[in-house]
């Protein structure tokens, strides 16, 4: 799996996904979300993973232990280097997804890798503990959600920059810390409220970062990525 900025391809079709990749000339790491897997079906990882690039499947699934071993068994199939679900759905339903996965990959291929997605990093503090009634911290919460996932023998999680570091110290430099709410000026956080720059991403401890509209909203998508690539890698 590649360490570079992976680019959200939150696009309504393939095509507007396929015009948005014409003008880059390497193979990238991108996200497909429910988004455009919904309109598009796994076509659009098969014709993804066809052009060289590595794909995160980001359906953040979240269901009985069953339905989602089930789900995940046949998304093995796609050939998806990344996929993911909600710690919330529990430590039982998190091993179902990952035995799931290891019964669906294909002989000679490997299983992609499977992360949790903590606490969203739209939510604040303060909607946790009001709407889902967790009384403690944003990152007491993203650290346990992190410890369960790694019990249920996750590879890692999707968590903010804000919590990656307590991450790595709780549950190891390996576990990956997959961060999103990646902006190149604080000022721009859209519908993210736990944001951060890409360098001050990699110094806070992300193992790889996930940017959509700072790329694809970017008068010059090729260029932004560039930048962000610069930003991430000088900081390595
Ligand atoms: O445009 P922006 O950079 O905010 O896009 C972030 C991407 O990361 C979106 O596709 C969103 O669904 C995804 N994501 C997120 N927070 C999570 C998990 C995934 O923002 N916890």
């Amino acid at each position: 799996m590649k360490n570079s900025p992976i680019i959200a391809l939150d696009f309504a079709s393939a095509g507007d996904a396929y015009k948005f990749l014409t003008p880059f000339e390497q193979s990238l790491f991108v996200k497909v979300g429910m988004e455009l897997y919904l309109q598009e079906g796994p076509s659009i990882v098969y014709k993804l993973k066809e052009m060289g690039h590595d794909v995160f499947l980001d359906l953040k699934l979240h269901d009985i232990p069953h339905t989602v071993g089930q789900a995940m068994r046949g998304l093995a199939r796609l050939g998806a280097d990344l996929v993911n679900v909600h710690a919330a759905g529990g430590a039982a339903m998190m091993i179902a997804a990952r035995e799931g996965l290891e019964a669906g990959t294909p002989t000679g291929s490997t299983r992609p890798s499977i992360i949790a997605v903590t606490q969203l990093t739209s939510t604040s503090e303060a909607q946790m503990q009001q709407e889902q009634l967790i009384p403690t911290t944003i990152d007491a919460s993203v650290v346990h959600y992190a410890e369960l996932a790694k019990t249920a023998t996750l590879d890692g999680v999707v968590c903010s920059v804000l919590e990656a570091k307590k991450i790595a110290d709780a549950c190891g430099q390996e576990f990956l810390r997959v961060t999103p709410g990646i902006r190149l000026a604080e000022g721009e956080a859209h519908d993210q409220i736990r944001v951060a720059t890409p360098a001050n991403a990699r110094i806070l401890g992300s193992s790889h970062i996930v940017v959509g509209r700072a790329i694809t909203n970017a008068e010059n998508p090729v260029q932004a990525y560039e930048t962000i690539l610069k930003m991430w890698e000088e900081n390595a």
